[in-house]
């Protein structure tokens, strides 16, 4: 018995490898990823770590391997740890961010340029796309909106989760997701025709004509909601883009 103690303490300890996290050796299992190998280090995330899933943008890291002259980055969530990687998080980078009332911008290009001048120092580098965790062509959407093209910028700038590791990498010193950032809720608000089903919902919102069934849901005890929930008619999973419940009480 002891002796397979023993043979899977030692497979356990095969697995380990060196890590160096800012610049001090661990050993740590090699399936982890950076932020599970940093925990297992010891350390304890207080920022730098949000959905831990891949889509918050908070855990830029930045690491290299040894005999490499390479940058490399990753999410820590996501990336999982290689022998003798030194890293390190890059949770926040300041890049200028603009202050605007958003209400009042007419979505136009003349507007990201008065807010974000900066934009025309890029030098096409293309440092930022080769940085950038989620494979987005940064360089391609600041060309687009140097062209005045936001809506092309929005589409590529579509994955971006706002890590700011572009930014780090810059040498025009350009806020890259800041801008996208503005380009996307300038499509969202100005360029994007507006869904003729939502409007209709909103007016019905407002006209009350949901009001009475919410406040039924407010005044049902756990019992009634419970069979309310399993009752409910469901939309079947070969359902076509026509089909409607028979009640068009919530509707
Ligand atoms: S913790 Fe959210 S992307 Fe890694």
């Amino acid at each position: 018995m002891s002796s397979q103690v023993d043979q899977i303490k030692e497979e356990v300890e095969a697995k380990l490898i060196p890590i160096y996290v800012m610049g001090k050796q661990y050993m740590v299992p090699e399936s982890l990823t950076i932020m599970k190998a940093i925990e297992y280090a010891g350390y304890k995330y207080i920022r730098g770590c949000g959905c831990r899933g891949g889509v918050c943008g908070a855990c830029a890291t930045v690491y290299r391997k040894p005999g490499e002259y390479k940058i490399r980055t990753g999410l820590a969530c996501q990336t999982v740890v290689e022998s003798e990687m030194y890293l390190t998080q890059l949770p926040f980078y300041p890049a200028n961010r603009a202050t605007y009332e958003f209400d009042n911008l007419e979505g136009v290009p003349e507007e990201i340029f008065q807010l974000y001048p900066e934009l025309f120092r890029c030098v096409a580098c293309n440092a930022c796309s080769k940085v950038c965790p989620m494979d987005v062509e940064v360089m391609d959407y600041i060309a687009a909106l140097k062209r005045g093209d936001i809506a092309e910028a929005s589409r590529i700038s579509f994955d971006c989760i706002q890590c700011g590791l572009c930014a780090s990498r810059c040498m025009g010193e350009l806020p890259q997701y800041h801008i996208a950032q503005l380009a996307r809720r300038i499509t969202g608000a100005y360029l994007t025709p507006s869904a003729e089903h939502l409007k209709t919902m909103v007016a019905n919102i407002e006209a009350g004509r949901y009001t009475k069934g919410l406040d039924e849901l407010k005044a049902a005890d756990t019992e009634n909601l419970r069979n309310l929930y399993t009752e409910r008619e469901m939309e079947p999973a070969t359902a076509g883009e026509d089909w409607s419940p028979q009640s068009d009480a919530y509707l």
